[in-house]
């Protein structure tokens, strides 16, 4: 399904609305409806219990969204969290000048990759894709001019060189999306973290920060936690919270808003054996996104050209969304800097004590990081698909269907009276569904015909359907339906719960990571 179809389709089944769209909408906040929170809140168990409950060394905390100001100055984030900005004087639109450049540079990938669908249209089952890309003129030149923006690009990002960036902008002829003008201001930094007041303290002293990441709280409790959960080295640390950013692009749906949440987890090793652990975590985080059924050719490892202020190694696990491959979570080798950074402001001693080396030291960070709603962005995008089936009466039909990993679908099982007129049938289901509801999220629908109700649920990604119907009053048996198989199959009610149980098992997903 294309970009647009997934957008709507999250708001006509409740996953997700536009804030404040009685107000004509905030741009870039979301909210999660009745379906998005149900799968909001799996993507976090399963994300919380591979992270925190399946590792003895890696334990979880909750820190606030407020911290002291001085936190975001040791972090670098007063200094260095900034988006080079640019202004077209035309449209008055306010732009990313690095987002510019990049969407150009997709510009000419996307022309070489209809070069090369053209070639294997042509050449059938004897096209050879490196070839081709390595010895056609036409690709060659696309792709070369690409990479030598982007390297360019690159160096200007590293060097701060705004001048540089501006002049790109002006070589390829980049014209505001909005206008079609070329009439561009400079390139200036802007910083992403939003800012508010004390109430009791006027002036620069009173300005707080609203974390534009959460790690800062694990790195300020590091002490605190390491003392309190008697962990040793290597051991993380994990966190689930909201974090902002004022973002200058607000597009593309809930791929990058202001008001986002992430689930981030600070491994604290000795310093020199971050790499390996650095290899491991990518190891790790990508096996957790394939354990979910992630096709393996949709995700790869895109290493930062760029490095962040704080690292010494950085990838991406970049995700093949509807507009592209992009970053989905990053796993970033942090070296000592944070809590170096947090010693050296706060004057207290954040260090520890290796009873083996004897000795005491800064411990290194390996990082692993993700939206939260990224994550429910590469799920949904990757779930929603059009399909021919049958019909009730065996006519071939169309219909839209989430494919979900039934262990964090919003809803896994929805109870349904065959039809809503009959008091034996709906009595019979609500008992079913009243058995059912502590242990299974389930849903119960008598209204409208069986198949309307059938692609309801397929809809929003329901894994299995159980159908209440007369000969359920006699044999005390329900028919079940797969979602993707579209098998039924007649179960004894009392065998009900533990099928369900085990075919939405989130403990089978988590043992499945390996
Ligand atoms: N602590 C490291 C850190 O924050 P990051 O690459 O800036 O690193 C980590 O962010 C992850 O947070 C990203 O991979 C992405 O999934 C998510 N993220 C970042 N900015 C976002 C935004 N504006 N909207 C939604 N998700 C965002």
């Amino acid at each position: 399904m294309d970009f647009k179809q997934v957008v709507s389709h999250a708001k006509e089944y409740g996953f997700i609305f536009q804030s404040s769209e009685i107000y004509d909408t905030l741009a870039a906040v979301y909210d999660y409806g009745p379906n998005g929170v149900e799968l909001k809140n799996n993507i976090k168990e399963y994300w919380w219990k591979s992270m925190v409950q399946r590792h003895e060394n890696i334990v979880g905390i909750d820190a606030a969204i407020f911290m002291h100001p001085k936190t975001w100055k040791a972090s670098g984030h007063v200094d260095a969290f900034n988006d080079p900005l640019i202004d077209n004087k035309d449209s008055k639109k306010r732009y990313r000048a690095d987002v510019l450049v990049e969407e150009y540079a997709d510009k000419l990938e996307a022309k070489a990759e209809k070069e090369i669908a053209k070639a294997a249209k042509r050449f059938g089952d004897s096209f050879d894709r490196d070839q081709y890309v390595t010895t056609n003129d036409r690709v060659k030149r696309y792709l070369g001019e690409r990479d030598t923006i982007l390297k360019r690009l690159a160096d200007d990002m590293k060097k701060g060189d705004l001048e540089d960036m501006k002049a790109l902008i002006e070589e390829l002829n980049i014209a505001c999306p909005e206008s079609g003008s070329r009439n561009w201001t400079d390139v200036r930094q802007f910083n992403l973290m939003f800012s508010t007041q004390l109430g009791n303290i006027a002036g620069e002293e009173g300005k707080l920060y609203l974390r534009p990441e959460t790690a800062q709280g694990i790195f300020v409790n590091f002490l605190n936690v390491q003392k309190t959960s008697r962990q040793k080295i290597p051991f993380g640390i994990a966190q689930i919270g909201k974090a902002f950013r004022n973002e200058i692009v607000a597009r593309q749906f809930i791929f990058r808003m202001r008001e986002f949440e992430q689930m981030e987890m600070q491994y604290f090793v000795r310093p020199g054996e971050e790499m390996e652990w650095y290899e491991y975590w990518k190891d790790m985080r990508l096996k957790w996104h394939k354990a979910l059924g992630t096709p393996a050719e949709k995700l790869r490892f895109h290493d930062h050209d760029n490095l962040a202020h704080y690292a010494n190694a950085a990838v991406d696990i970049q995700f093949d969304f509807p507009f592209g491959f992009r970053e989905l979570e990053g796993i970033h080798s942090r070296t000592d800097f944070d809590l170096s950074s947090h010693q050296e402001l706060s004057g207290r001693k954040i260090q520890y004590y290796d009873p083996a080396l004897e000795k005491n030291y800064v411990p290194f960070v390996v990082e692993t990081s993700i939206g939260c709603d990224r994550m429910f962005l590469a799920i949904i995008s990757n779930s929603l698909m059009e399909e021919t089936v049958p019909d009730a009466s065996g006519k071939d039909s169309t219909r839209t269907v989430m494919k979900i990993n039934p262990a964090i679908a919003p809803i896994k099982c929805a109870i349904l009276p065959l039809v809503k007129n009959k008091p034996e049938l709906t009595e019979k289901a609500t008992k079913i569904f009243d058995d059912l509801k502590f242990e299974i999220q389930c849903q119960y629908d008598e209204k409208d015909a069986i198949g309307r109700r059938y692609r309801r649920q397929d809809a929003i990604g329901t894994p299995f359907c159980v159908t209440v119907d007369f000969d359920t009053l006699t044999d005390d048996s329900v028919t079940i339906r797969d979602r993707d198989t579209l098998e039924q199959e007649r179960i004894p009610i009392n065998g009900l719960k533990s099928i369900l149980q085990e075919k939405t098992s989130m403990s089978a997903l988590l043992q499945s990571i390996g």
